[in-house]
């Protein structure tokens, strides 16, 4: 996150001696991002946290690729995707690609058994629906319906859930996530044109600190494996650390739409960015206000953007027969645009209740096996004039 964020206890001086209150050291780690040169927090445990004690089990979770190369415009009915216990196993890929993949989960249980760190992708965890808390050794985060979870790659992570009824639409980008940058000055503070700003940030208040030695499983996700590593303190021993490189929390409810007197483009929604794909917010917002205005978007090409639009709520004015949980992919290459009868439909509408995510990757997609039992197999032929 481009700003800075302190927790805990921490020594006035970096790389100082900190001591514990019988007089040893606590054991100081930078945390930090592309070669040291990228976002970093200075962290302080109260164990060394490089004691590896065995690295129990290594396999592949690689999703089966059922479409490598893909040109027909998707539906997928993302709330068939069936409910598991275990979180892990809950998070099924649909489409990927070597910079990200788009992750569909309906965990019924906490994840409390193990611990879980992403060594090198970001995830970006959107609430569709449930609420807890996300536990993590850099703070916690209470969540609920409508939350964006960024956690940085490397953070080790717990997550409490308060009911069984969950589903979770989760983007792995193995490219780090950050707020736009044209919304950025150059300190890096949200500027005034920004639909959020930092106080929409929440970040981690609550710092859990286990003194405790013994055997701690996480199960650790490098490149597509699963690496079974039991450590000999635990994972969430930290005393307080400062820094950048953090775990936050953002409300598509706190996103202010930019609105015009003319359709506005899909940037004017963006949230998140990446250099492989953009994140985008569509919220609940006035249409356009002039007087021959066709609220409904236009047709549009994706030469070179695959888009994935996740449908959370509401209406969703340029499509008929969307319903929550759905995901549409409009591959790269091809036109598309609102269904027949959508733009005259629009037109004299004053407002919009949809709320969708989108997601707009620079490479083509591939379809999963999970991915494609989820399609309707006609979406493509949607368009087609009766
Ligand atoms: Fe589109």
């Amino acid at each position: 996150m481009p700003f800075y964020h302190k927790l805990g206890k921490i020594p006035p001086k970096r790389h100082t001696q900190f001591r514990k209150p019988d007089g040893s050291l606590y054991s100081e780690q930078l945390f930090g991002t592309v070669g040291f040169d990228g976002m970093y927090s200075n962290i302080y445990h109260e164990y060394r946290p490089t004691q590896v004690k065995e690295i129990k089990k290594q396999y592949n979770v690689a999703p089966k690729i059922a479409r490598a190369n893909n040109m027909e415009s998707l539906r997928l009915k993302g709330f068939d995707i069936k409910p598991e216990k275990d979180y892990l196993n809950s998070r099924k890929t649909v489409l990927t690609n070597s910079d990200c993949s788009i992750i569909l989960a309906a965990p019924q249980e906490s994840l409390r058994d193990y611990f879980y760190k992403n060594t090198n992708a970001d995830e970006l965890i959107f609430i569709h629906k449930g609420s807890g808390k996300l536990r993590t050794f850099l703070g916690n985060l209470d969540f609920k319906y409508g939350d964006y979870l960024l956690i940085p790659r490397g953070v080790i992570y717990q997550i409490d859930f308060d009911t069984e009824d969950n589903r979770l639409f989760i983007v792995e980008s193995r490219r780090p996530i950050y707020t736009p940058k044209r919304y950025r000055n150059w300190f890096g503070q949200l500027l005034e044109h920004s639909p959020y700003c930092e106080r929409d940030i929440r970040k981690p208040q609550e710092l859990e600190t286990n003194d405790e030695k013994g055997e701690f499983l996480i199960k650790v996700k490098k490149g597509e494996d699963i690496f079974e590593m039991v450590y000999a303190s635990h994972p969430f021993d930290v005393v307080g650390y400062d820094g950048y490189n953090f775990p936050y929390a953002f409300s598509i409810h706190d996103f202010e739409p930019i609105t015009g007197r003319i359709h506005q483009p899909p940037p004017v929604h963006q949230t998140f960015e990446s250099d492989a794909f953009v994140v985008c917010s569509f919220v609940p917002r006035l249409y356009d206000y002039h007087p021959l205005s066709i609220p409904a978007p236009y047709n549009h090409s994706n030469i070179d953007s695959d888009e994935v639009l996740y449908y959370v709520d509401g209406d969703f004015m340029s499509r008929n027969d969307i319903e929550a949980g759905q995901i549409t992919l409009h591959p790269a290459g091809i036109p598309h645009g609102p269904h027949p009868g959508a733009a005259e439909r629009s037109i004299g509408k004053t407002e919009t209740e949809e709320l969708a995510v989108m997601v707009d990757t620079f490479k083509p997609l591939q379809v999963t096996e999970d991915g494609l039992k989820l399609s309707d197999g006609t979406y493509y032929q949607s368009w087609l004039e009766k």
